[in-house]
């Protein structure tokens, strides 16, 4: 089975509205016809999505925006939270959940990645479900049963129906924004092994379907390495998403 690659801009608490439209304006300049053939999703933070999503539809280009997280209660006193229909009246097709800095600086926990994906999926949205290790667990040994039992855990109660249209990121932690790649033989080890906990919960034909991407500090002269990896289908980009020029490249590297 072919997978449409995808190439998903993390900005994280990067850029005001005004900066977001200029950004968005500028990757929208770059489109090209071929990028069809890949799934690119801008994910700023939420008050940029909807000046973001005006900006691709007035230009008819095929990007989608995406959030970095949601709020797995449709309504209700939850002050400072988003829900999914929010998301999904203003045109979101993905959202981002489990990002370690969620985990680690916010206290996402395992259990609460998995509410997010059921109501994110209930509502038509799909979810990139971030997974990865810290560098004591790699240290350790414990990469791949480490990071699996993540993925068990975010589909925990999903069926392969619903699990379909789902994207696992495979984030490892030491290599988010610290310059320091996974080589390409160590994500493909990891999204190997990913994709095989999602052809157990599944069967395999549903995971052969469902996209796995790689994040942590992917650039133009790492992407191609890691692109060609038989169980990698696109990236999660963060700083390298900021610049219209480096993504685009990103993008391309997909073709
Ligand atoms: P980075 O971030 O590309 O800056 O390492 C990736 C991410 O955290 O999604």
């Amino acid at each position: 089975m072919t997978r449409k690659n995808m190439m998903a801009g993390n900005w994280k608490m990067n850029k005001t509205v005004a900066e977001a439209v200029v950004l968005t304006q500028d990757i929208s300049n770059q489109y090209d016809p071929r990028w069809e053939d890949v799934d690119v999703v801008l994910c700023p933070p939420f008050v940029d999505l909807k000046p973001a999503k005006t900006v691709l539809d007035f230009d008819k280009v095929k990007i989608s925006v995406g959030a970095q997280d949601v709020h797995w209660e449709p309504e209700g006193a939850y002050t400072g939270e988003i829900s999914v229909p929010m998301l999904k009246e203003i045109g979101c097709d993905f959202c981002i959940i489990g990002h370690s800095e969620r985990r680690t600086l916010f206290g996402e926990t395992d259990e609460m990645v998995n509410k997010k994906a059921k109501a994110l999926i209930a509502g038509g949205i799909a979810p990139i479900v971030c997974v990865g290790e810290s560098l004591a667990v790699r240290d350790a040994g414990e990469t791949e049963e480490y990071v699996c039992a993540q993925v068990r855990a975010a589909f925990a109660g999903i069926d392969a129906v619903e699990a379909k249209d789902a994207v696992v990121a495979y984030e490892p932690i030491w290599a988010i924004g610290t310059g320091r790649t996974a080589t390409p033989e160590q994500a493909q080890e990891v999204c190997a092994a990913v994709r095989a906990t999602l052809a157990d919960l599944f069967g395999d034909e549903t995971a052969q379907g469902m996209r796995v991407l790689y994040g942590g500090s992917m650039k133009p002269e790492n992407v191609d390495g890691l692109i060609c990896q038989p169980d990698i289908d696109g990236g999660l980009i963060g700083g390298a998403a900021l610049k219209a020029s480096s993504f685009k490249q990103l993008v391309e590297a997909c073709l």
